[in-house]
């Protein structure tokens, strides 16, 4: 039998089971940095399988080890997060969130249950493949500071080192059964920006007498979009926008300050390394202007993500070997910001979408929402498709040099 039939038939064997498992992490989600109960259930099941693994690392991570025949010869890593998120989760299902407040809306019970399952097939086919296959599970995706980047601090990219990375999302606009790869840049980076514009408040009806910070925090909003318009290379894909304005006086009171939250996001990292300066300088002499002051914060989030055009490509080509059935398609680049982003400045990464949407299951609301569900047909493919592209990156002669 082949690998991939091999691999094939495991999936199905153990889809059910990979079921039970995401059932059993969605009922019970924990916030970032917060995976106590989570980290310890994922410890269990690689415990049952006689998987070698280490807990604990930046706090609640786990890393395990699969090795092969040759184990010295390449390490690649396939990477998991494990956080959910503060929403009050509304569905109805028997495994529905048992803890209030808190819901898996963006599927990383998904992507936990699926690297375990991929973690039992590898397992069962080490006398067949050579090198390591390090499988990182992650806290703290969607918070910063990001678990990618106390994981690497951590050392998991290194002792053995790996070549490459891989990592999956689930996404409810790509119907089950299909999967969507995007090489080169592919996510943005997302940086908070804070802004306190400062004046001196009193009777709207003698302006004359005051510095309106209002009046001063609209020209600074419109001024930053110069930042876009003029300051960024016509190439570079940037967006920056302010969702949040507060101005707490009254229709006759002038207030002291204004407050103005925004994000920049940019595919394109010595664009934001510029704009960071820019945003404080226009922000402050924008102020100035009209007697008032500013002071800028910005703290920095994930950077972009950068999917490697070889691994990419070849990934791309052996997912349509993999199964003809499956729908593999290339997905356009997105604004959206993600942590895995983090392994892909250190070292040539492959971040793809897992279709998992179903009208007839109800699994198309967006992520992030607290209707979210999942279609778990889409394990069937995925243990398969991500097990799969491990094996065919160790085998690859020119997937094996960090960058
Ligand atoms: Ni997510």
């Amino acid at each position: 039998m082949s690998h991939q039939e091999k691999i094939k038939e495991l999936s199905s064997s153990l889809h059910q089971e990979v079921v039970s498992w995401r059932q059993r992490i969605h009922a019970n989600p924990e916030l970032a940095f917060k995976e106590v109960e989570t980290a310890a259930f994922i410890s269990s099941i690689l415990g049952k399988y006689q998987i070698e693994h280490q807990k604990e690392i930046a706090k609640t991570g786990i890393v395990a080890l699969i090795k092969g025949k040759n184990p010295e010869s390449k390490c690649i890593a396939l990477r998991a997060d494990m956080d959910a998120l503060p929403i009050q989760e509304t569905n109805t299902a028997p495994y529905a969130s048992k803890n209030p407040g808190v819901m898996h809306a963006c599927g990383h019970d998904f992507h936990s249950a699926n690297l375990l399952g991929v973690a039992v097939i590898l397992n069962s086919l080490k006398e067949e493949f050579e090198g390591t296959i390090k499988l990182i599970f992650q806290p703290s995706e969607e918070k910063i500071p990001s678990g990618a980047e106390a994981m690497i601090a951590a050392g998991v990219l290194e002792n053995p080192k790996v070549v490459c990375i891989i990592g999956q999302h689930v996404s409810p606009e790509l119907p089950t059964g299909s999967f969507g790869f995007k090489s080169g840049q592919f996510m943005a980076s997302a940086d908070e920006l804070y802004l306190k514009v400062k004046g001196k408040g009193g009777h709207a009806a003698f302006p004359n007498l005051l510095v309106d910070p209002v009046y001063a925090a609209a020209q600074i909003i419109i001024s930053l979009q110069q930042i876009l318009s003029r300051k960024k290379s016509p190439f570079a894909t940037a967006v920056l926008s302010f969702g949040k304005v507060e101005a707490l006086g009254a229709t006759n009171v002038i207030p002291d300050e204004v407050n103005i939250a925004g994000t920049l996001r940019t595919m394109d990292e010595n664009f934001r390394a510029e704009a960071h300066q820019w945003i404080s300088q226009i922000a402050e002499e924008t102020a100035k202007a009209s007697g008032a002051s500013c002071e800028v914060s910005i703290v920095k989030g994930n950077p972009s993500l950068f999917n490697d055009e070889a691994l990419s490509s070849s990934c791309f080509d052996w997912a349509k070997a993999y199964d003809a059935d499956l729908n593999i398609q290339e997905i356009p680049a997105r604004m959206g910001g993600e942590d895995f982003a983090w392994y892909s400045q250190k070292i040539p990464a492959l971040f793809y979408r897992v279709g998992t949407g179903n009208v007839e299951k109800d699994s198309c609301n967006g992520l992030h929402t607290s209707n979210f569900k999942i279609d778990e047909e889409a394990f069937l493919h995925s243990l398969g498709l991500m097990s799969w592209l491990a094996l065919n990156a160790l085998k690859e002669n020119s997937i094996n040099e960090a960058k």
